[in-house]
């Protein structure tokens, strides 16, 4: 078959399923509300995006502690997950299908985000270089973050869990956990920002134990075959990195495959900063070659693609669904013009991130 017949051609990734291989890609936007409760126009704003194969929300923090920027949302109150809800049936009433994604970041965060708990949480106590975002909204230094006790494990999957049940209620079609672009869950796999002597650092085996203690747990609330999981290998986005990505992350293929899970979502290097800029990376390596035949479940990549793009790495076989991130910002009915051919509307950098309706829910449909 060819490559644009496969983008539109359905698709079930474990029990959620796709109408076609388009899927959106997980994109913060910073415009939440009083108390992390997402913006009332992310209802219109993820319902104009309904014809996507799937929706994957922006990253939605379990905790607050768990939160790293302004006007992020999260999904442990019952507040924000009221509002959830109500997103999820807008997009369910367009027949769209829209899974949470599950975030914690970690050392990325600065305390003024999170007062009441101070110093960001994450493996080891080793600070990020560069700068963050304040609740100030102006950029800070890196802090040292706080070395996690394993009753702070312990806790953390307990908060896993009620995000889960929060989401579940919520309606969602499942959840996609982040461990990917430097956060938390990607801090424990990879060894620049791991170096704990315990159960959860050391070997690749201790490494990626949290990960799979997190999948466990949310898979007591969805069927695993609604969870998927988001990795980033050879990423440097947040000062990340490890001596070794391919022995790391195929030993992190080789225990998803004991999941029965909904699906692996990988970004590809080439999209070097993951939201932070426009740059490719023409030498980064492929890691749908790199990675995808030792998954044995469906694959959704991500990072850099356009139709073209797209239509050859479903063509290849290389997988399953192609997921786009800046062009579904500036093209709801990106669907719509990728069946028709139709030249897209350019994306807004300066509109990313905060702000209302400017951006957000103004891009023209064709
Ligand atoms: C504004 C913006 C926000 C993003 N937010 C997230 C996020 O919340 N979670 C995540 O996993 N990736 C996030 N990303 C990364 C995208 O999901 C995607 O991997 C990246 O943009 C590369 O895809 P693209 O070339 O199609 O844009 C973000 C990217 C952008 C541009």
């Amino acid at each position: 078959m060819l490559g644009k017949e496969i983008m539109f051609t359905p698709v079930n990734l474990g029990s959620i399923q796709l109408k076609n291989r388009l899927v959106m890609a997980p994109l913060t936007r910073m415009r939440a509300v009083a108390g992390d409760v997402p913006n009332p126009l992310a209802k219109t704003y993820y319902a104009q995006r309904a014809s996507a194969g799937l929706i994957i929300t922006e990253a939605t923090q379990i905790s607050h502690l768990g939160k790293g920027y302004p006007g992020t949302p999260g999904i442990y109150s019952p507040e924000q997950t009221a509002a959830w809800k109500e997103i999820v049936e807008a997009v369910h009433a367009k027949g769209g299908s829209i899974v949470a994604q599950l975030w914690h970041v970690g050392r990325i965060s600065h305390s003024s985000l999170h007062l009441e708990q101070g110093a960001p949480e994450a493996p080891s106590a080793i600070t990020p270089s560069g700068q963050t975002y304040g609740a100030d909204w102006k950029l800070h230094d890196y802090e040292t973050p706080k070395a996690m006790s394993l009753d702070d494990i312990a806790r953390l999957l307990k908060e896993y869990e009620l995000a889960a049940q929060n989401a579940k209620a919520a309606g969602f079609d499942g959840i996609e956990i982040h461990s990917a672009n430097g956060y938390l869950l990607d801090q424990f796999l990879q060894d620049k920002t791991n170096h704990r002597s315990d159960q959860y650092g050391g070997s690749v085996e201790n490494r990626l134990r949290l990960l799979a203690e997190v999948i466990e747990t949310v898979s007591k609330v969805f069927s695993s075959d609604r969870v998927g999981v988001r990795l980033s290998p050879y990423g440097t986005f947040n000062d990340i990195g490890d001596t070794d990505p391919i022995g790391l992350f195929t030993a992190v293929i080789q225990k998803l495959n004991t999941y029965d899970l909904a699906y692996v979502h990988m970004i590809e290097p080439r999209a070097t900063s993951a939201g932070g800029g426009d740059q490719v990376n023409e030498e980064a390596p492929i890691t749908s070659e790199l990675f995808r035949a030792a998954y044995q479940g469906k694959f959704i990549t991500a990072g850099g693609y356009d139709q073209v793009l797209g239509e050859k790495v479903l063509e290849e076989g290389l997988a399953d669904a192609v997921a786009y991130g800046r062009i579904y910002i500036s093209n709801p009915d990106l669907v719509e013009r990728f069946q028709q051919n139709a030249p897209l509307n350019p994306y807004n950098r300066a509109t990313f991130y905060g702000g209302q309706e400017l951006g957000y829910i103004d891009y023209p449909t064709l």
